[in-house]
């Protein structure tokens, strides 16, 4: 009996989690690299469709780094990074479009569609959702790499309003109609800001920012904003983990309310963050307390 009584006492808890996120867009960030064990993927759909089955308007943004690299492995290219950004030459261009927009996207779009929710898979490119002009790296070129100078939320508006989950890669083009690969966090963090979504969530292959990459136990809870910019210079954050903190304060700064970055690999770690009053992973806020 207890056992049931604890079941009831867990779904009370959540009850003004549900009150407070009914209608509210929640931007999740599901990074590539959290995305390769089927378990782990189906546990991460899961918790999307509890959301948006209780009221949420989640809006789904993926990257695809592993299996990225993957694809070019197999066809002779190799991978490299700056910065924690991948260099992306006319060849990887494509290839990237081809395992985002194809493989990726997709695989999230018939998870989604197993549990009867619907779901729509976009490009920035569709609907012009997102466009963007060339990066630069410390000054230099580093091929199809795009910074978002717009994020057009018609198309994503649309999707919500007719209860669709948007399952968007992170595609975009230049004036010129050009094709650039966006680094998912960036794209993650300006549809969140350009929504005004209440919480913007990346999901990693980590436990969250840890002060030492080798030990678990060095978890960082909680980061204010200015915090990042040394954290980044004294190197404790390096990598692919550099766009993501950085995302993070974007995010805030646009307003978004509350930015986490969580580990996707953690069995429901999504809905432990959301609906009890369990910490995990990385919290970030605008000051110290
Ligand atoms: N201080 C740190 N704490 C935690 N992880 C760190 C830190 N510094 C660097 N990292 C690295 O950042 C990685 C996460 O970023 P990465 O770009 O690899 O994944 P992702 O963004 O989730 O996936 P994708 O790029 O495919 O969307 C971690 O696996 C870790 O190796
Ligand atoms: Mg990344």
């Amino acid at each position: 009996m207890e056992k049931y009584i604890n079941k009831a006492k867990v779904l009370i808890e959540a009850l003004p989690y549900i009150k407070e996120f009914n209608g509210k867009k929640v931007v999740i960030k599901y990074g590539g690299s959290a995305m390769v064990d089927d378990a782990i993927k189906a546990s991460v759909i899961e918790d999307i469709v509890l959301m948006k089955l209780v009221g949420f308007q989640p809006v789904i943004v993926h990257g695809g780094g592993k299996e990225i690299s993957d694809m070019l492995t197999a066809i002779g290219i190799e991978s490299r990074f700056q910065n924690g950004l991948r260099v992306t030459d006319a060849a990887t261009v494509d290839v990237v479009e081809m395992v985002l927009a194809g493989k990726v996207n997709k695989s999230i779009v018939q998870l989604i569609q197993n549990h009867d929710i619907n779901a729509v898979g976009i490009t920035g490119k569709d609907g012009k959702t997102l466009k963007v002009k060339k990066k630069l790296v410390d000054g230099e070129d580093i091929g199809f790499v795009g910074e978002i100078t717009k994020v057009n939320t018609k198309l994503i508006d649309s999707l919500l309003e007719n209860d669709f989950i948007p399952v968007i890669a992170p595609i975009g083009t230049d004036e010129a109609g050009n094709t650039y690969n966006i680094n998912a966090d960036y794209a993650a963090s300006a549809i969140a800001g350009a929504l005004e979504a209440e919480k913007l969530i990346f999901l990693t292959d980590v436990e969250g920012v840890l002060r030492d990459i080798d030990d678990k136990s060095s978890l960082i809870s909680k980061i204010a904003m200015e915090e990042v910019d040394t954290l980044i210079q004294e190197g404790v954050i390096s990598g692919g983990m550099i766009p993501k903190v950085e995302c993070c304060v974007e995010g805030l700064i646009h307003g978004v309310r509350s930015v986490h970055i969580l580990d996707g690999r953690v069995l429901h770690s999504m809905l432990l963050e959301i609906f009890t009053k369990k910490g995990v992973g990385t919290m970030f806020c605008k000051y110290f307390d």
